[in-house]
């Protein structure tokens, strides 16, 4: 297994050679892997670059990178092409440079990716993690950006710990499927950004507790600087970017529900028409408008988790399954409606029951269990 650890440097010459000391010495206990690191630095003027062809001599696989000073994202962008073109890695390793969070929690992270995870975050925010050493100024940062905008704005919510760098991911059906080219993140936003980028191609995520550690050694390029402003702007502006992007699923399960109840509303109308009981008409309508949604849903709103060949028939009947759980909701509403204020009440009753009852109980049950948007 091909394995590209990625460690962007902003002056850190006291650290990166020792950083790629350890993760040498660490992969001498898994034979199998073959372990490259890219450097990815901004022309540090206090000379990380030079200690680094040092490390080239010493190890054949260092790559170092040089670019002018853009930001962490930019950084992490140009690493993470080359490492799926250049190096054509299986696994991406991206770590900071200062041991915060601790080398040798590598093989970890990639005994996730061989049981079969495909993106592995290094968490803060799960049992056994933990944060040592942040004042109350970074904290707040931190909170607002992952609880606030990341979880509750972008609504990303594959992981709890959407800011840190480290992290495994899966190369081949996944970081390969990343439009990185396009992506335009100069901080620190590049972090959630590709946490939503990559659960858009449907990889199963898990979260691996670790301890982050303060900086033993040089300084920390993120905080107050005049940077900092502008990655805070673009934090914001990804994550209300990545909640409309979202929510044109939700636009287009709304749109195939229209045409649902379109077909619903004129199968149901004409067996009431022709006497049928209005409970049994309105289900037999409701029939009609599992099938018009299980295709269209599949093809069009979920495509890119679409369900294809044999499987369709299992999925349908799955399908079928849970809709009778909207099936039964009309049903009964239905019944009670014509039971309280007369047969009349059967279109507004269905009307009532569709959309305060049917559509959230669906939307969920699609996500969650038939195209399985992401691990719960
Ligand atoms: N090439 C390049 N260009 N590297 C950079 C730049 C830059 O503009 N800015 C920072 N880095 C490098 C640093 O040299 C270090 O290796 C790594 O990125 C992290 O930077 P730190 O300065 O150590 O930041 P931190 O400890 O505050 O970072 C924490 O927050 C980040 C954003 O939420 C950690 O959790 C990071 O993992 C996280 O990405
Ligand atoms: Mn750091």
């Amino acid at each position: 297994m091909k394995i590209a650890h990625i460690i962007p440097t902003f002056n850190e010459k006291d650290n990166i050679g020792l950083m790629i000391d350890k993760i040498y010495s660490v992969g001498k206990n898994f034979p199998k892997w073959q372990n490259f690191i890219i450097i990815v630095d901004d022309h540090s003027p206090d000379g990380t670059a030079d200690v680094v062809r040092q490390y080239k001599k010493k190890y054949k696989n260092v790559h170092l990178l040089l670019k002018k000073k853009e930001g962490l994202g930019r950084a992490l962008i140009v690493g993470y092409q080359y490492a799926v073109k250049n190096i054509k890695a299986d696994v991406v390793i991206p770590n900071d440079a200062d041991f915060q969070w601790d080398p040798s929690d590598y093989p970890k992270l990639v005994k996730k990716i061989d049981q079969g995870y495909d993106v592995v975050v290094a968490s803060r925010h799960v049992p056994g993690g933990k944060v040592v050493g942040w004042n109350w100024f970074r904290k707040l940062n931190h909170d607002i950006s992952n609880s606030l905008l990341a979880w509750m704005v972008a609504g990303v919510h594959e992981v709890r710990d959407h800011a840190g760098n480290f992290k495994a991911i899966r190369v081949a059906g996944f970081l390969e499927k990343v439009p990185l080219i396009k992506m335009n993140n100069a901080g620190f936003s590049f972090q959630l950004h590709i946490l939503y980028e990559l659960g858009k191609t449907g990889a199963k995520f898990t979260e691996v507790p670790v301890i982050f550690k303060e900086r033993k050694l040089g300084e920390s390029k993120i905080g107050f600087n005049r940077y900092y402003i502008r990655d805070v702007f673009e934090y914001i502006k990804s994550s209300i970017i990545i909640r409309f992007d979202r929510s044109q699923r939700f636009i287009k399960y709304g749109i195939v529900g229209v045409v649902g109840l379109f077909l619903q509303t004129l199968l149901s109308k004409f067996l009431v028409n022709r006497n049928v009981d209005p409970s049994i008409a309105v289900s037999l309508g409701a029939e009609s408008a599992i099938i018009s949604n299980f295709l269209m849903n599949n093809y069009w709103t979920f495509n890119k988790h679409a369900i294809s060949g044999l499987k369709m028939i299992n999925k349908f009947i799955q399908f079928n399954t849970a809709s009778i759980g909207a099936v039964i909701i009309q049903g009964v509403v239905v019944y009670l409606g014509t039971a309280i204020f007369g047969k009349e009440a059967w279109f507004w009753s269905m009307i009532f029951a569709i959309f305060f009852l049917v559509i959230p109980y669906s939307y969920f049950i699609y996500n969650r269990y038939i195209w399985k948007t992401h691990e719960y």
